[in-house]
């Protein structure tokens, strides 16, 4: 029987306006907006509130035996989805520099990747997703019907950071900013266990000098113009 399954991937690196994106094109196709690197977001969080030694696997095992993570659509005038970490609501703590750094460290860690993997596959198993993160369109939904992968140059993708987070009330260094995002793409992209890379069948498209607005358009287009027809 020929099945559509009705998956678009959206990987790349940190700052290249990829939650935007995904969001807004999630809302045009009507499908679910997956945030996956909220998700190691959290996971980082519950380390961090518990004092696991990310070195003890025994701890880090009971730890993700018993997390709960839901993701739930953000508040009105809000643009981040809320994150519940065993049922308390802790999206704020997780949208920070420092969190995105603690996130990428856990995320090199094959427990953490496994677990994480198995519940972003149950949340896609009947489709209609759009997944963003930067192993969704390799590991976790080899076989989506779209993927892109997001790119930006660093000092773009600093910049844009800053302005989000300085809209947010927060104060930046934005050098400092850049620094920690040149770090975080090293580390996300050397790292053994899926590093962040395109798919040999993801369309890369460089966001340097394009709006919000026309990145979505580009990735709407290509999905209404491709068929998504697969064998299951
Ligand atoms: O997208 P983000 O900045 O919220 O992600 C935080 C970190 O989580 C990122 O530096 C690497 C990790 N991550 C990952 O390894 N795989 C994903 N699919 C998503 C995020």
């Amino acid at each position: 029987m020929s099945v559509c399954k009705r998956i678009v991937t959206i990987d790349g690196p940190s700052g290249g306006g990829k939650s935007t994106v995904s969001r807004m094109l999630a809302a045009q196709l009507h499908f679910t907006y997956l945030d996956t690197g909220a998700m190691y977001r959290a996971v980082a969080y519950q380390c961090r509130e518990k004092d696991i030694d990310l070195g003890e696997s025994g701890q880090l095992e009971a730890l993700l035996a018993a997390i709960r993570i839901e993701l739930l659509p953000p508040e009105a005038g809000e643009d981040d989805v809320r994150v519940l970490v065993d049922g308390q609501d802790v999206g704020r703590n997780l949208r920070t520099p420092e969190m995105g750094m603690l996130a990428s460290k856990v995320s090199v860690l094959p427990l953490v990747r496994a677990s994480l993997t198995r519940l972003q596959q149950q949340i896609g198993a009947s489709g209609q997703i759009v997944a963003e993160g930067r192993d969704t369109g390799t590991v976790v939904f080899p076989d989506a019907a779209w993927k892109f992968f997001l790119d930006a140059s660093s000092q773009v993708r600093a910049h844009r950071r800053a302005e989000q987070l300085r809209s947010k009330g927060e104060m930046v260094d934005e050098q400092q900013l850049l620094a920690q995002i040149i770090q975080r793409d090293k580390d996300d992209r050397e790292r053994t266990i899926a590093p962040l890379k395109a798919a040999s069948d993801a369309l890369t498209i460089d966001s340097t000098g394009l709006q919000v607005e026309e990145v979505v358009r580009l990735m709407y287009e290509k999905i209404l113009l491709s068929s998504c027809c697969r064998e299951e």
